[in-house]
């Protein structure tokens, strides 16, 4: 919480993205199999696979186990997640009538599991670590239900922004508004910070990102200053789009891989906190690599407050938890951004 204020801290804190998820045994074990939505929808499990990584890690934020997808599929969008590809939707948008389906996300009534998990994961963490509420940035999101599934050239959903400006904005203003739901019931359960994913905005522009996905973005972020809790921006190839992605008006930037922090932290600019940036396919690699990778990521960061260790993107399925725990004692050991020595 203090890093992402810019504050000096203890050590440098480190969570991983998909923390809780396959790489775990005891995931695998406690999921059993069915849909992730299903998971989801049961509070005591959503909060056990929730608090698996903190136990197994001794990682400093828990991040509530849901999906950017849940509002869509608690309001009968018809959106499912399939193992090894991710969300899917029935009947893709292509017209301002599937746009008018998309009703407004009421979380107490839709989808009051996500509420109950979160107070239970607060409840057993007792403010020793914070809980990390999300939701789907619009633009992502609206990837999903324009291209009916994950994409890779995303081309239709470009095409609808380019070519239908009416019901780009009606479709990016619905989800912003399904977002900020889901993100003050989150906080109303416990959520002390917020991370929106905007996981794909790396394929557009800057100009494109800043005519069809910023204003939506910051409106979100703009409600959840007002909830009083910080809030984190990530994104997946946004190199170019850093600059703009801080002026959407997050207090942290998620970083991935390809922009070194000391540059991230020039692009993001001064009073804004970074957040990365180890490659995840690096932690594939024998230990000693992955350390000197690390430690190239803390030399990064430098001594200024406002660094939280994360990776790139999230944790790969195959990832051996051992080096994560390793991982989690380095970077708290040798961690130096903001860190008040004794
Ligand atoms: O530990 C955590 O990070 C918390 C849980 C979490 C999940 N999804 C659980 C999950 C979070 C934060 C998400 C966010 C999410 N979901 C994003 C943004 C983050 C990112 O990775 O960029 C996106 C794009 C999605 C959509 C989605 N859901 C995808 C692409 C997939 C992967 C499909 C696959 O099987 O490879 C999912 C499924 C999913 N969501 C899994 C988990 C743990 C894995 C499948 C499972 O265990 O059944």
């Amino acid at each position: 919480m203090r890093a992402c204020l810019c504050h000096p801290v203890p050590h440098t804190p480190v969570w991983f993205m998909r923390q809780a998820g396959r790489s775990l045994p005891e995931y695998r074990a406690a999921r059993g199999a069915g849909s992730i939505l299903e998971a989801i929808a049961d509070p005591a499990l959503a909060a056990e696979l929730t608090l698996q990584p903190v136990r197994r890690y001794g990682v400093d934020g828990a991040v509530l186990f849901s999906d950017i997808v849940v509002p869509l599929h608690a309001v009968g969008f018809g959106v499912d997640v399939e193992p090894g590809r991710g969300p899917v939707v029935a009947q893709p948008v292509r017209s301002m009538a599937d746009i008018r389906r998309l009703r407004p996300f009421e979380p107490d009534d839709d989808a009051p599991y996500v509420g109950e998990a979160a107070r239970l994961v607060v409840r057993e963490l007792g403010g020793r670590v914070p809980l990390i509420g999300f939701a789907g940035a619009p633009f992502t999101v609206a990837s999903y239900l324009v291209e009916g599934g994950p994409s890779r050239t995303f081309a239709k959903v470009k095409s609808l922004m380019h070519g239908n400006r009416a019901a780009w904005d009606e479709l990016v203003d619905r989800l912003a508004g399904m977002a900020i739901a889901s993100l003050a019931a989150q906080v109303r359960a416990g959520a002390t910070v917020v991370q929106v994913f905007d996981s794909w905005a790396g394929s557009l522009s800057p100009d494109e990102y800043a005519r069809f996905a910023l204003p939506a973005t910051a409106r979100v972020l703009a409600a959840v200053a007002e909830l009083g809790v910080p809030s984190i921006l990530f994104g997946v190839g946004t190199g170019e789009l850093l600059g703009l992605m801080a002026s959407a008006g997050p207090q942290m930037v998620g970083i991935d891989w390809r922009v070194p922090l000391d540059e991230a932290r020039r692009r993001v600019g001064v009073g804004r906190a970074v957040q990365g940036n180890l490659d995840p396919a690096v932690c594939l690699a024998p230990w000693e690599v992955v350390a000197t990778e690390a430690r190239t990521v803390l030399a990064r960061a430098g001594t200024a407050p406002g660094h939280v260790f994360n990776l790139g993107h999230g944790v790969l399925p195959e990832t051996d938890p051992g080096v994560l725990s390793a991982l989690v004692e380095l970077v708290h050991a040798e961690g130096r951004a903001g860190v008040e020595l004794p």
